[in-house]
């Protein structure tokens, strides 16, 4: 968590530095995503928004390709720190989104179904620009249907809409964390949406 409140600072810190654009919008003057401002990410996001749906949506996938017209959980993508340098924005399917909105901290047990996709906005250090990252699935199956992972299915696109190759433990293991919450982590405080 100490990544979290790291974010946080960077972010407050970044406010007083003065922003500087390159010409492409995907292009910005900084030295990793945590020196971003909040003017910076919306329009780096508004810049890759339609290229990256697109992307996801590519092989046909179901949830690459509707998660868009589901409820987004966040006013704004914002980098978390442990899925990497990226900013992310969560979107809750119709089954999860209520439970999901209430960002509960105690004896949270998400209904079967629900799927969160987290998009991803990537960035490289070297080239000072970003591109679409992977979308990131979590979707809750019928009890007992993946004891390892509190049934939680986990997934993944490429930004190009290709199935990403991982182990469920590699996620899990990290998702476990946060037992009360169904293993789910939230984004960051200051940009949720809550109902
Ligand atoms: C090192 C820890 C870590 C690992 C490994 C990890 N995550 Fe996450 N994940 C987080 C954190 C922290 C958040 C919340 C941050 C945010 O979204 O702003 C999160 C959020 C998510 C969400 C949004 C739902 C939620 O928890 O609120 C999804 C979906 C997700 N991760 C999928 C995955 C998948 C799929 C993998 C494996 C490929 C994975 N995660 C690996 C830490 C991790």
């Amino acid at each position: 968590m100490t990544r979290l409140s790291l974010a946080i600072s960077a972010m407050a810190l970044s406010m007083t530095t003065t922003a500087v654009y390159a010409e492409s919008c995907a292009e910005v003057d900084v030295e990793s995503t945590f020196d971003l401002d909040e003017a910076q990410v919306v329009a780096l996001y508004d810049c890759l928004k339609d290229k990256m749906a697109a992307g996801y949506a590519k092989e046909g996938d179901a949830v690459g390709s509707n998660y868009r017209n589901w409820t987004v959980t966040s006013t704004r993508p914002a980098v978390a720190g442990p899925h990497g340098e990226r900013l992310l924005q969560t979107f809750a399917n119709d089954i999860a989104a209520e439970q999901y909105l209430k960002f509960a901290e105690e004896g949270v047990q998400m209904p079967v179904g629900s799927v969160l996709a987290k998009e991803s906005v990537s960035f490289s250090k070297k080239k000072k620009t970003a591109r679409p990252g992977p979308l990131f699935i979590m979707t809750k199956l019928d009890a007992g249907g993946a004891p390892e992972t509190d049934d939680w299915l986990y997934g993944g696109l490429q930004p190009n809409g290709k199935p990403m190759k991982f182990k469920q433990a590699f996620c899990h293991d990290c998702h476990a964390a946060w037992e009360d919450q169904d293993s789910l982590a939230y984004p960051l405080e200051e940009v949720r949406i809550s109902n």
